[in-house]
């Protein structure tokens, strides 16, 4: 019985072990693939290089998760996915910035909805496991609301944006969105991800996406994300952009 409970557990593990192996090879082929379109951008810039010079200045992002931002935005367009663009945690509106101008350029007219404190980053609570070190963020990555409606104004996508001030804990909640095309989550803490889920995920459309920017960056939004899914009993595959960025498709 003994010799039987062992090699179970033996092979348990090895089958852990061998899909943690996979999933790390996948993730660096991804991160080659990332540089290899980095290096054609830089070459021949194409509809996103274009877009990602222009936005650059004004996003935390890296090129990899606002790429993956450009192309959600194209497969919703291509495969008729409706609903408005939501981002939670906006900062300077480099990506709400992209959002507008990629939904222009592929003839979309969806609003677009940007929360934020517009006041920098609220603190983190003991829900997040890296307190200590997200405590030093407190009131970074501020944009502040006339900075970013103006630079909407500048790029041309104003119009089609609503800018909703205040900590999404008060907002998001009796926010007027309808139906979501498209979920950025970006607001780097375990509460402000976990409200923005409990929130406005019902309201994502079958087949609408989802990103969150912070899954390798702060343990809180990892904690969240798994809770809400466990919760919900959400078996979606959750895809690599880059070593913090992640992105899934609603499933139904
Ligand atoms: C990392 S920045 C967003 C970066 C941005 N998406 C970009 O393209 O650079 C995080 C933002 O989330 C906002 N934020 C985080 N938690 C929030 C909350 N509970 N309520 C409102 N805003 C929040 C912060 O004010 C900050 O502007």
């Amino acid at each position: 019985m003994m010799a039987c409970v062992t090699s179970f557990e033996n092979e348990k593990l090895s089958d852990e072990y061998f899909k943690a192996e996979r999933k790390l090879q996948r993730n660096r082929w991804a991160d080659f693939v990332n540089r290899v379109k980095a290096l054609c951008d830089h070459v021949a810039p194409g509809n996103f290089g274009g877009l990602y010079e222009t936005v650059r200045p004004y996003s935390m992002m890296s090129r990899a998760r606002l790429r993956g931002i450009y192309d959600g935005i194209r497969g919703l367009a291509q495969r008729d996915i409706p609903g408005d663009f939501v981002e939670c945690g906006t900062a300077k509106g480099g990506c709400a910035a992209l959002m507008g101008l990629a939904s222009k350029q592929q003839q979309l007219s969806r609003s677009l909805w940007v929360f934020d404190t517009f006041e920098g980053l609220p603190p983190p609570t003991k829900d997040d496991p890296d307190f200590d070190l997200a405590k030093a963020w407190e009131g970074e990555c501020r944009g502040g609301y006339d900075e970013v409606q103006d630079l909407f104004d500048r790029l041309g996508v104003l119009e089609e944006i609503t800018m909703v001030k205040g900590l999404f804990q008060d907002t998001v909640p009796t926010a007027e969105v309808r139906q979501i095309a498209l979920l950025h989550l970006d607001g780097d803490w375990y509460d402000s991800t976990m409200v923005c889920l409990a929130h406005l995920y019902d309201k994502v459309s079958p087949g609408g996406i989802v990103q969150i920017d912070d899954y390798g960056h702060w343990a809180g939004a990892r904690k969240a994300l798994h809770e809400f899914m466990d919760a919900r009993n959400l078996d979606v595959d959750l895809r690599y952009l880059d070593y913090s960025g992640r992105q899934f498709v609603k499933p139904g």
